[in-house]
């Protein structure tokens, strides 16, 4: 890790209830008081107000799970970014493989995600990863290039600081086969370089690639003490506050050491 502040997020997916939300983002904001990491949690949609008042004043980023690209309108069901603005969100994901391959949104569907959260003033965190079979196939980089392309197509250099990557290979999600330290490494490695051919190098250098697929507090230091890991995207280990405070320390002393 460089001076890159960690990023460690805690996505809830579609888990907890109301009174559970409201005690977990109790003990993350606990955490966070004295965490030099920025810390984020993307509750469900209808938590968010709940946990926004749960974490009030402890420096942690409220985050959607989703969002729809137009401003309003006639859209039954969708949420726009002004209306999650106005619930204290300031962080949102694009691009989550659960979104990519059970609910099937393409890469232009997640490209416009992710401009209309920009636009809108919050933090994008766009996620990419291959699949189990597209490893095999020996296609990771291909695909995460490919995702990381087409979901930062038209993305000004003066965005990018508010982008934060994840790399997720779907492989390693809720599965609990983790990413090696190392061919998590090349990956961002990889992923860093396609940011640099577009941006330049020192936009690539600012922008903060995080790692997201059983990340656990036994492997959460050895992932991110590696120089291009700048943190972590959390699923089931983010639903037990203990085990995410582990995981914010451990971003923590590896971006110290
Ligand atoms: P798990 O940590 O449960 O593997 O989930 C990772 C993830 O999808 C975070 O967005």
């Amino acid at each position: 890790m460089t001076d890159r502040r960690p990023f460690v997020g805690g996505n809830w997916k579609m888990n907890t209830d109301r009174a559970g939300a409201e005690a977990l983002a109790r003990g993350v904001a606990e955490i966070a008081r004295d965490a030099s990491a920025e810390v984020a949690v993307f509750p469900p949609f209808p938590y968010l107000l709940p946990v926004g008042e749960a974490l009030a004043g402890a420096g942690v980023i409220l985050g959607a799970q989703d969002v729809y690209h137009q401003p309003d309108g006639a859209f039954t069901g969708e949420v726009s970014v002004a209306m999650l603005g106005d619930c204290g969100v300031r962080a949102v994901l694009a691009g989550h493989s659960e979104r990519r391959h059970v609910i099937g949104e393409d890469d232009r569907t997640i490209n416009k995600k992710v401009l209309a959260t920009l636009a809108g003033g919050l933090i994008s965190v766009l996620c990419v990863g291959e699949t189990l079979e597209q490893r095999e196939a020996g296609r990771t980089d291909e695909v995460n290039d490919r995702q990381t392309r087409l979901g930062l197509a038209g993305v000004s250099e003066l965005d990018l600081a508010r982008v934060v990557i994840a790399y997720e290979p779907v492989w390693a999600i809720g599965t609990g086969r983790t990413a090696t330290p190392e061919d998590a490494q090349d990956a961002h490695v990889k992923i860093r370089g396609v940011i640099s051919q577009l941006y330049g190098d020192r936009a690539a250098g600012s922008v903060r690639i995080i790692y997201g697929g059983s990340m656990k507090p036994d492997n959460a230091e050895a992932l991110m003490a590696q120089p291009d890991i700048d943190g972590g995207l959390i699923g089931g280990a983010s639903l037990k506050a203990a085990d995410f405070g582990a995981i914010v320390r451990a971003g923590a002393s590896a971006a110290r050491a």
